[in-house]
């Protein structure tokens, strides 16, 4: 249940122009702030997400020891516990994040130790069996409440085990290899398909020791961490708002500056050059790199996204088809049946908001068709309080006629605060 709920109103634009630089990916912002109040020293990190997901995992780590400081250049320092982490005198409040549940619970249940994890409704509703199935495994007490949270963790020596993941989540692979990394013997974690890899990459910042081949990740435990300093790159999944409104409006013309481009993660650049939209990189250094975007006179096109791209896209298919009306030949979805429990029904509420707006649209067990084509109207947005489905139907309404009431739009600061002022910023009316 949500106590506020903001109304935002987005007006039609005629076109998307300007250059923003965006705050920092919410993925590895998460991962840092683990690692690091798990480390051993005091690690800093430049623009650390702003988002209140990666504050959650923040609070959690500092109510088990770890000190959290945020400087005056808006830099986050972490002073970890050095890989004993203290039992929290409250359970432990994840709040929406469901990267912080999942993966903290493979951190705790190798340590000593009772502890609780908590979060808001829609987190309390999101599946926790996939994080249990491994841990127990492992032989770790692990207790849900009706295969959700609240989850109840008795920390304890592990054994390592060998896993393949039964569902494509970064998350689970990140829970056991946290567990791994404090377990003696060799864990291995199996993927059929290879979800985004920031945990492998944060872990070896640390100093941490890992073997990949194509479909598999082994940590080798214990080990130690020690803190590093990061700066960390421009959030994709945030910039996939922006990217998306800019490939709407032939002429547009808009440059992100220092985007994470992990390949793990940039498909969507991919799917936008596949529909007809001009990207371009045009400085990269290290996977960080400026992206431009310019839609042509010509419009959109069409695509489908399945398998092992509607993985690597999951969180970015919202606004896909939310735009995916105004190509000219329609966006397939499927593939994509994690998105039926993520913050919200994510595929129902895309459908839902997109008749709202006058669109036509076909709903599957695992994805959506969106044909292309149609004309929408403005008309009030039910967000379900989820942020990523609040800023991709402000995009679609932008080329809507008339304006758009997107209701609950608070949830936007959940990954990105920033949202609605900087679309204020380069959309054009
Ligand atoms: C995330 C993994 C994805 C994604 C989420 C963040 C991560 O979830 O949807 O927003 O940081 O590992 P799953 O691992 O459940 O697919």
């Amino acid at each position: 249940m949500h106590t506020t709920t903001e109304e935002r109103i987005i007006r039609p634009a005629r076109n998307v122009l300007g250059s923003l630089r965006l705050p920092g990916d919410k993925s590895i912002s998460h991962r840092y702030a683990m690692l690091a109040g798990f480390a051993e020293g005091t690690s800093r990190f430049t623009n650390f997400s702003t988002g209140a997901d990666c504050a959650s995992t923040l609070s959690c780590m500092q109510a088990m020891g770890a000190i959290v400081r945020r400087l005056e250049n808006g830099a986050v320092e972490v002073t970890g516990v050095g890989g004993r982490l203290k039992q929290p005198g409250e359970p432990l409040d994840c709040g929406n994040s469901g990267s912080t549940m999942r993966m903290l619970s493979g951190v705790l249940a190798a340590q000593q130790g009772s502890f609780t994890l908590i979060g808001d409704a829609s987190l309390s509703r999101r599946p926790m069996q996939r994080i249990q199935r491994p841990l127990e495994e492992m032989g770790a007490k692990i207790k849900l409440t009706e295969g959700h949270s609240p989850i109840q963790i008795e920390g304890a020596a592990l054994k390592a085990i060998d896993f393949t993941t039964p569902v494509p989540s970064a998350q689970v692979k990140t829970c056991v290899l946290l567990a791994g990394l404090q377990t003696a013997g060799e864990t291995t974690v199996r993927e059929a398909i290879r979800t985004r890899d920031h945990s492998e990459l944060a872990l070896r910042a640390f100093g941490a020791q890992l073997t990949r081949t194509t479909n598999s990740v082994s940590i080798a435990g214990p080990q130690t961490l020690h803190a590093i300093e990061a700066a960390v790159p421009g959030d994709l999944s945030s910039a996939a708002f922006f990217l998306c409104a800019a490939a709407l409006f032939p002429g547009s013309g808009l440059v992100l500056e220092s985007l994470g481009l992990n390949p793990t993660r940039a498909a969507l650049l991919d799917v936008l050059t596949a529909l007809g939209a001009r990207v371009s990189v045009l400085q990269h250094a290290e996977l960080v790199g400026t992206v431009q975007v310019t839609a042509l006179p010509e419009g959109l096109g069409s695509t489908e996204i399945r398998g092992t791209l509607a993985a690597q896209l999951i969180d970015e298919l919202p606004v896909l088809a939310a735009i995916a009306p105004y190509t000219s030949g329609g966006i397939r979805i499927r593939d994509a049946k994690e998105l039926r429990v993520k913050e919200s029904d994510r595929i129902a509420l895309v459908a839902k908001n997109l008749r709202a707006m006058g669109a036509e649209v076909a709903e599957f067990e695992d994805g959506l068709d969106v044909p292309g084509g149609q004309k929408l109207h403005g008309a009030t947005i039910d967000s379900g309080g989820d942020h990523r489905i609040a800023m991709a139907f402000s995009v679609a309404a932008l080329r809507a006629e008339g304006e758009t009431q997107i209701q609950g739009a608070e949830s936007a600061a959940i990954s990105f605060p920033e949202f609605f002022q900087l679309l204020d910023l380069v959309a054009e009316r």
